[in-house]
């Protein structure tokens, strides 16, 4: 049995799709931790209805480099024999600490089609809002691997909207919401099942 962590700092809306996947048996894994840099957030109070084991260590004043925080979320993870790290919302930047230790096994859900709408200062409703303004037609959301490099690994899944001249960030973001809980829970499934693999830094889905 896959061991997941899920990483948010957010709502936890993705967090939650993760939740109801499991609890239906879509993936044959156990989210057997939940973590937040942001004690008093959504995900954490999901993770409290949930009763899955919840760590928060926040990240605002924490006295160490963002290293020394990751070697910390590192231990906890390793202490919880962690197989796949998924980043649903976590907006934190993660170091080498964790990417290398966990080798195209930590996931991430970007709310615009990669390698479109991505790099620092991309996250949120920065997303849709840039979207717009380009006056694109499709946007959509990506669930790619993490490597040093924000926005950059090997994609997983990726998923389509249409960008109506009425939407505004809001109501894109939703229609987006949506489409990345779908493809988070699915890219999972595929993980959980062994049927990803990475070949000259591209995934390969084998069905
Ligand atoms: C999601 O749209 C996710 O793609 C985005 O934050 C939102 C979190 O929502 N993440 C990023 O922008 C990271 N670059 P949630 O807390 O409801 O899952």
């Amino acid at each position: 049995m896959i061991k997941i962590a899920v990483f948010a700092s957010g709502g936890g809306s993705n967090l939650q799709a993760l939740i109801d996947a499991q609890d239906t048996g879509l993936f044959k894994g156990k989210i057997a931790l939940i973590f937040s840099n942001v004690p008093d957030c959504g995900a954490m109070k999901r993770a409290e209805n949930e009763r899955i084991e919840a760590v928060a260590i926040a990240s605002k004043g924490y006295p160490g480099s963002r290293e020394e925080y990751d070697a910390e979320v590192l231990r906890l993870c390793q202490s919880k024999k962690i197989d796949l790290i998924c980043l649903a919302g976590y907006m934190r930047i993660i170091t080498s600490v964790l990417i290398k230790a966990y080798p195209f096994k930590i996931m991430n859900v970007h709310p615009a089609l990669l390698p479109k709408f991505g790099g620092e200062g991309m996250y949120g409703h920065h997303v849709h809002e840039a979207v717009i303004k380009a006056g694109e037609k499709e946007s959509g959301a990506t669930v790619h691997f993490v490597t040093e490099g924000v926005d950059a690994g090997p994609i997983v899944l990726q998923g389509n909207v249409k960008v109506m001249g009425t939407d505004t960030p809001e109501t894109l973001a939703e229609k987006v919401l949506k489409v990345e809980h779908h493809i988070y829970s699915e890219s999972v499934r595929l993980f959980c099942e062994g049927k990803i693999k990475v070949v000259d830094g591209r995934v390969r889905v084998s069905l």
